[in-house]
């Protein structure tokens, strides 16, 4: 069921799913420029895959249905995370995020370590942008600023999904396109901006004592997996967890593998903790 918070910037729009009682709530947060749409997959499953499990899964403020921050950076969507929490009754949850979703968790870990249950850092990295990486991402913004979002669509499809992906799901590449697509163009600047002026979180990885998830895609081009051994080797007693035939997209490109690492690790990892 959606629900709507009224916040200082505007509202915050996310889906709560499954039962509010039992065991620890699941934050889901999307990357960059996705929407809740990034775990239909999870939504959908929700029933067999983790019937117990009350599933929150935001718009980050900027997409979807949620306005944007007047100074967006990870910080702020972490304590407009931390609103929903408040908003949905929650004083902890486990802490899920993919790719710029990952960037809001560890900010999220940082600011408000004590409602962090346990992490999940899917297809993303600990390390910030270098000057290269700041270039590339103004280009961006100036080409959104031009052209509109449409002009970054076929690029980011191409980058964000394996090759088997794109080889063997056409439906699937169309679904990607059509929510990179709808993304409004004040959210997606707001976002790279925010993605260009965040800090390093490689020093965040060792005062991580939270039960941790990391999940990559085999064929992840953005976020490859050499970057999440480094992480999981950085975060005391988490677990790697790497999907065959995905790339940087794994929970909306091979839903049941990753949908089983999450049952998994709630199971054991989080209700056993
Ligand atoms: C994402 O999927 O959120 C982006 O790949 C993150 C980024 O551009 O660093």
């Amino acid at each position: 069921m959606e629900q709507i918070l009224a916040l200082p910037h505007g509202t915050l729009a996310w889906e709560d799913v499954g039962p509010h009682r039992g065991s620890i709530p699941v934050v889901l947060l999307h990357g960059f420029p996705h929407d809740r749409g990034l775990w239909s997959a999870q939504r959908s499953a929700h029933e067999t895959a983790f019937p117990d499990t009350r599933l929150l899964v935001p718009d980050l403020p900027g997409f979807g249905r949620s306005a944007p921050l007047a100074r967006p950076g990870m910080d702020g969507y972490a304590d407009a995370v931390a609103a929903m929490l408040d908003a949905a009754g929650v004083p902890q949850a486990v802490i899920g995020g993919l790719s710029m979703g990952g960037y809001v968790a560890l900010a999220f870990w940082r600011r408000h370590p004590a409602r962090v249950r346990a992490l999940m850092l899917m297809d993303t990295r600990a390390g910030a942008d270098d000057e290269s990486g700041r270039a590339k991402r103004r280009e961006l913004i100036a080409t959104v600023q031009r052209d509109g979002v449409g002009a970054i669509v076929d690029g980011l499809v191409a980058s964000q999904l394996g090759p088997v992906t794109r080889e063997r799901n056409p439906a699937l590449v169309e679904r990607v396109a059509v929510m990179l697509r709808r993304a409004p163009a004040s959210g997606v600047v707001g976002a790279v901006q925010a993605m260009i002026d965040r800090p390093d979180s490689s020093g965040t990885l060792e005062t991580i004592t939270a039960p941790t998830l990391v999940l990559v895609g085999v064929d992840d081009a953005l976020t490859p997996v050499a970057e999440s051994i480094a992480m999981s080797a950085a975060i005391r007693g988490s677990r790697l967890v790497t999907v065959p035939d995905a790339g940087h997209l794994a929970p909306l490109e091979q839903p049941q593998v990753v949908n089983a690492a999450i049952a998994e690790f709630l199971d054991v990892a989080v209700r056993d903790a």
